[in-house]
């Protein structure tokens, strides 16, 4: 998510530090800064916007004293992007420093107990609630306290620690995120990811969980979280830097197919307190939420498909009819909206021309816009009535999965939320709805466990012309999805189409040796999805069937399967997805595309 360095030896620190945020930039950021440490204080450095920016104020870090310190650029999901909320964030009696990445899930309890012993914060961040913590506990043993503070914090966290009375360290901390150490001459560095420092060093240490490090100028000691010292392997990397900025793995969007279990993770854990829905985001009463009759759903892409698959979760969880629009085609249709519509706007970047100017249509009509989004601050987050955040961390390939993935996680908490006030779930339903959303990220990992499968799958297929995704009810919103991916990154021309639908005409396509690829998770309708594969089988079609596990009719009716774990009927988009994006890519790779910036697009369009 966001990027960490450190730096510490003889040389001069904040030049150095802003050089290591500067290649950590693809990494997607809003803010960036440095804290450096000059023998007496801190020296604090940070604003808004790009690296050119700080290079700027700080003559590329020229203009900033001391020979230790640590920089960070930021990705924001608590508080929006601004001066106040970039990192380094320091102690209010500035005796702590500390970059962070990460998600510390109970931040508001612990920055509540804080502010009540009287402590002053000035951002809206986690981050800082760290600094606050290390300081008031503060024992005269720097190790110690950072061994007393950190089982205090829940959630994912690297960080960087200086503390003002000991120039000669850092303090670097890792749990759920990644954190490496930088091995130079009588110089060491910190960074979140080997890029930032692989023309400075190609030897480091791995941090791993609960593992902290003392960082000096001659030396390296890392403990454990009972203080015992660590013995850590030199890893020298080979890697270029290409390479290392994706995580070893060959193109961003296989990186962020495999991050999907921590987008809907991060996504939805702060959102479920004690086996109920949480989402203070939305500033509706229960009886503004019941005195709506209809909800308008717009978007665009990958977005919208997410919209189709809630119109089924919706209509089905609440009895409202839903709506769902490409936003371009919305804002000209002249739609019968008006206070009594929610209307729900969901966008990746939040910059999207068509959404944002779709939303302004629904709101000058009087509807309420609720938007989810994943970038903190964007321009369709700052104008909606309410928006709620997909934690996805920057999504940096073109083609989005998981920030749809976490999309549809927002949905189905908002269909548990609403639902429950609107009196249409009882209490046997809710509980397993919560259950097994808190299990979609381990079932995600199950069907990422079987990736070579389905790469291999994916060898045999790579040479087709056409392709065809069919299915029924929530099946067929979420075939819509398959096709795009399919399109976007291999320009195989490829169709979404309503199982029941095709026999009206489009069937006319089906010839020998056409994929099909049937969705076949939706248990209701399995039968029927079952003769439509027959029916396309029968004109020459070659059907590979998506579907539960077990599921045995599928097994017999199509020429190839590839299984899912069962889940809840409106979860099961969040699991059938994952195969058709992994048999995208790889039928892309295969094909020798780009993937990541394939040809005519861009990750967020915003003009008209
Ligand atoms: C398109 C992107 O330009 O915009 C798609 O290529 C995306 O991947 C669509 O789904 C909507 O973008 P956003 O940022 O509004 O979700």
């Amino acid at each position: 998510m966001c990027g960490i360095v450190g730096y510490i030896g003889d040389k001069q620190a904040a030049p150095i530090l802003i050089d290591g945020l500067e290649k950590l930039k693809y990494r997607g950021y809003d803010s960036a800064g440095v804290c450096t440490n000059d023998g007496e204080k801190f020296i604090v450095e940070k604003e808004k916007g790009k690296i050119e920016v700080l290079q700027q104020m700080t003559g590329k870090g020229k203009k900033i004293a001391g020979t230790v310190g640590i920089g960070h650029t930021r990705w924001a999901t608590h508080g929006k992007p601004s001066k106040e909320n970039a990192h380094p964030h320091i102690s209010q009696s500035e005796s702590f420093a500390v970059v962070h990445n990460g998600i510390i899930e109970n931040y508001m309890e612990l920055k509540s107990e804080l502010i009540r012993k009287g402590v002053k914060f000035v951002s809206a961040t986690d981050t800082e609630v760290v600094a606050q913590l290390l300081e008031y506990h503060y024992n005269g043993d720097v190790l110690d306290t950072i061994t007393k503070v950190m089982p205090m914090l829940k959630g994912s966290y690297a960080l960087g620690i200086m503390y003002r009375e000991m120039p000669d360290e850092i303090i670097a901390v890792r749990k759920g995120s990644p954190l490496i150490i930088g091995i130079g001459e009588d110089e060491n560095y910190l960074a979140s990811d080997v890029p930032a420092i692989l023309d400075k060093t190609k030897n480091i240490y791995r941090l791993d969980n609960g593992e902290i490090a003392v960082i000096k100028r001659d030396g390296i000691v890392v403990y454990d979280l009972s203080g015992n010292v660590v013995e850590k392997t030199v890893e020298t990397i080979t890697w270029s830097v290409d390479a290392a900025k994706k995580d070893g793995y060959e193109h961003f969007m296989l990186k962020e197919i495999m991050e999907q279990p921590k987008a809907v993770h991060d996504t939805i854990i702060e959102r479920i307190k004690d086996g109920r829905v949480v989402l203070d985001e939305i500033r509706l009463t229960p009886e503004q939420i019941r005195n709506f009759d209809k909800i308008n759903i717009v978007a665009c892409g990958s977005a919208y498909h997410v919209g189709v698959v809630a119109k089924y979760i919706f209509e089905k969880i609440l009895r409202k009819p839903v709506e769902v629009d490409v936003a371009s085609e919305f804002k000209y249709r002249d739609p019968i909206v008006d206070e009594k519509t929610l209307t729900i706007v969901i966008s990746q970047s939040g910059e999207t021309a068509d959404t944002k100017e779709a939303m302004k249509e629904a709101q000058r009509k009087g509807s309420y816009a609720i938007a989810i989004v994943n970038v903190v601050g964007s321009a369709i987050a700052v104008e909606a009535d309410d928006v709620i955040y997909t934690l996805a961390g920057p999504e940096i390939a073109v083609a989005t999965t998981k920030a749809y993935s976490a999309q549809l996680a927002v949905i189905y908490l908002m269909a548990i939320y609403f639902g429950d006030i609107l009196g249409k779930i009882c209490k046997e339903d809710y509980k397993n709805y919560v259950s097994e959303l808190l299990a979609l990220p381990e079932k995600i990992t199950d069907i990422l466990d079987r990736i070579e499968d389905i790469k291999n799958t994916a060898s045999k297929l790579f040479a087709r012309k056409d392709v065809f995704f069919i299915g029924r009810n929530i099946d067929h919103a979420l075939s819509l999805e398959g096709s795009l991916k399919l399109k976007e990154i291999s320009y195989i021309h490829s169709e979404a189409y309503a199982a029941g639908e095709l026999k009206h005409g489009t069937i006319s396509l089906i010839e020998k040796g056409t994929l099909v690829i049937a969705l076949a998770t939706y248990e209701d309708l399995h039968e029927k999805i079952c003769s439509n594969i027959e029916e396309v089988q029968s004109r020459g079609a070659y059907v590979l069937g998506i579907g539960c596990e077990n599921r045995q009719h599928l097994s017999h009716s199509a020429d190839s399967t590839i299984f899912i774990p069962k889940t809840c009927d409106m979860m099961l988009p969040s699991l059938a997805v994952v195969p058709m994006q992994i048999l995208a890519y790889y039928i892309a790779r295969f094909k020798g595309c780009e993937i990541d910036t394939p040809r005519n697009l861009a990750k967020s369009v915003t003009v008209e």
